[in-house]
């Protein structure tokens, strides 16, 4: 069995119709040898998904491993209200076709929305409305990447970005992170000698690392866009989702104390982890040369994003649920953090290392080794699967060079309950 291999992450963070979907496609592969395909596919890796597939079928195991928010979460009530109303509104607009760039009422709730997060200057033209801020990610990669060029990405970052890139051919090459986000002084010396395409952060609550950059960070980071003439992504899909106080404005919202800096930045949002994410609804905020060929991409693609679900989450927003929905968000999975955090020092004590995090859905931990304690993550994410918990190894995160100790647990889908329950368990597999 092998865990840790590219791919499986990615696997852990669909849901269970998208893993069985995956499998039939590797079905396909085995019985269709003659189809020759693509060979931007070589650059991506899915072999370890079946036994990811198994593992994660075991009756009563508790899963840290998924990326996705908890359903009872969910504010039900309030879409099932925004569906509703945006039929009776205007059913002719929310079931038609639509404008690639985005439904007109959900845009303009979106530079609300932002606004409201401290960006200035960013009216719904500046934006476009994405099929998650997966597809925000993707039409990135479409207008920007050239084969074999560099592309620089936190080491660890999301593993669906690290896939999509390598689709369409970048040369990944990883920034080296601490708990304070993305080392900009490596991050500096990194442009200097390879200018990169671009340059792949999420600087809040960061996809695998939970880490946030500092203020003095975001700040240095925007110069450096200007600068080094390089476009910065910043994804950011959990800066809502603090817990205590608020993180640091987005480089976004920072932009205006950089001159020059919106230039080079690309912002791409999420309503997945606040909202919904079978909605399928993100953004983009980028310079209008890079937007309207993004826009040309989408078309081409999806034409645009279900008209239906913009409507419903315009109305949603209009209606002014989000910052209660929010509210309560940030408790539950602040709680859950805390649970977390707290069950990890008093089972597994000096065994892992770990900072915890101030917002998101992770925490991203290390073997330490102490004491003569386990060093590598596969081989403990396969003794604590017999033990009934899963989590996904830290390998797969890393463009280059993992580090075999890492490992990723998520907080937001089990109750507080389960969560030392499951931590029990990892601890009993680190002891066996
Ligand atoms: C860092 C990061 N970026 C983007 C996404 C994709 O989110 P969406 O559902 O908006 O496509 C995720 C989802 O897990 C994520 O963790």
């Amino acid at each position: 069995m092998i865990i840790g291999a590219q791919g499986l992450g990615r696997v852990l963070c669909q849901d269970l119709r998208a893993r069985r979907t995956h499998l039939h496609f590797l079905a396909d592969i085995q019985l269709n040898m003659s189809i020759v395909f693509a060979k931007r596919l070589d650059n991506v890796e899915t072999s370890a998904i079946r036994e990811l597939f198994k593992l994660l079928g075991k009756p009563g195991i508790i899963s840290f491993a998924g990326g996705f928010p908890d359903s009872a979460v969910f504010d039900v009530d309030g879409l099932r209200a925004a569906s509703q109303q945006a039929l009776a509104d205007d059913a002719d607009a929310a079931l038609q076709y639509g404008a690639t760039e985005g439904f007109g009422p959900l845009r303009e709730q979106l530079a609300q929305l932002m606004a409201a997060r401290g960006v200035r200057d960013v009216g719904p033209g500046d934006l476009i409305v994405t099929t998650g801020s997966q597809q925000a990610l993707d039409l990135v990669g479409k207008v920007l990447v050239e084969p074999d060029e560099p592309v620089l990405v936190e080491a660890p970052t999301f593993l669906a970005t690290i896939q999509c890139f390598r689709l369409y051919g970048a040369q990944l090459l990883g920034v080296p992170i601490d708990g304070d986000g993305v080392r900009v002084d490596e991050l500096e010396a990194l442009i200097r000698q390879h200018r990169p395409r671009f340059v792949y952060l999420i600087p809040t609550f960061g996809n695998p690392s939970g880490a946030t950059l500092t203020r003095a960070r975001r700040k240095r980071v925007l110069e450096l866009a200007v600068q080094y003439e390089t476009v910065i992504v910043e994804d950011d899909p959990y800066g809502e989702l603090y817990f205590d106080a608020p993180p640091p404005p987005s480089l976004l919202a920072l932009s205006h104390e950089v001159p020059g800096s919106r230039d080079w930045l690309v912002h791409c949002g999420s309503l997945s982890k606040v909202l919904s994410p079978g909605l399928r609804l993100g953004w983009m905020v980028a310079p209008p040369a890079l937007l309207s060929r993004a826009v040309m991409c989408k078309q081409f693609s999806d034409a645009h994003t279900s008209t239906f679900a913009q409507a419903v989450a315009a109305r949603y927003l209009a209606g002014g649920r989000l910052p209660a929905a929010l509210q309560r968000a940030r408790a539950i999975y602040g709680s859950r953090a805390g649970v977390m955090c707290q069950a990890l020092r008093d089972r597994l004590g000096a065994a892992v290392d770990f900072v915890d995090p101030q917002g998101g859905f992770f925490v991203w931990a290390r073997l330490t080794g102490a004491a003569g304690s386990p060093r590598d993550s596969a081989a403990l994410a396969r003794a604590a699967v017999d033990r009934g918990v899963a989590f996904v190894p830290g390998a797969p995160f890393f463009c280059a060079n993992p580090d075999p100790g890492t490992f990723r647990l998520s907080f937001a889908t089990a109750g507080e309950d389960r969560i030392r329950e499951g931590v029990d368990r990892l601890a009993a597999a680190l002891a066996a």
